[in-house]
């Protein structure tokens, strides 16, 4: 089945929510309550891959333009190293440099190789190590990317 990106809709919450368990152990995954509160913030962006009907990713910022920042991205562990973590970072990384975002800030655990390796391919770079950031014991690092000025991506409209 082909991917289809979408944004984010209140019906979508416990999809994600699962998924987000899913993907981070207990503790660095969101409860119900804080992912509800990144979600619903005026200032969020939050962009859906299903496949075949199924949300199999999804992926959160929050933004001060010229500044965005990254909430969480999420890949179903049966549908990694296809493309989908990249296509959801494209297309949000598209929207937030049409709203005037040229700085896009990350955590991510120190000990997250996967991931610190998924967003060295995309361009993030590390500046800085934050000590015990997760739990109070995991350290993390802060990545950013300023986004290329001719980046000119379709968006994917917010729903109200
Ligand atoms: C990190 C994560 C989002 C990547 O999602 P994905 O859909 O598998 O990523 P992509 O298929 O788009 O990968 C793009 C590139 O990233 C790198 N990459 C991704 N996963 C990797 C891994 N496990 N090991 C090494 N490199 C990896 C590769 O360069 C890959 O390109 P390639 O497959 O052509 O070699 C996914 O593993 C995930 O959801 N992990 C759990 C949650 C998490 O850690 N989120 C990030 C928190 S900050």
């Amino acid at each position: 089945m082909p991917l289809t990106l979408r944004s984010y809709g209140p019906r979508d919450f416990a999809a994600l929510h699962k998924l987000d368990q899913s993907c981070f152990p207990a503790g660095i995954s969101y409860s119900k309550i804080t992912l509800r509160y990144f979600l619903t913030l005026p200032s969020a962006d939050c962009v859906v891959a299903e496949d075949g009907g199924r949300i199999v990713g999804f992926i959160v910022s929050e933004e001060n333009p010229p500044l965005a920042h990254i909430i969480t991205l999420d890949v179903d562990a049966k549908h990694r190293r296809h493309g989908v973590a990249s296509a959801l970072l494209e297309t949000l990384e598209g929207n937030l440099a049409l709203r005037g975002v040229r700085s896009i800030l990350l955590e991510t655990a120190t000990n997250n190789e996967p991931a610190v390796a998924f967003w060295k391919s995309r361009g993030y770079r590390i500046e800085a190590t934050l000590k015990r950031y997760y739990l109070g014991r995991i350290d993390a690092y802060e990545m950013r990317k300023i986004l290329p000025a001719t980046l000119n991506l379709q968006p994917v409209k917010k729903e109200s």
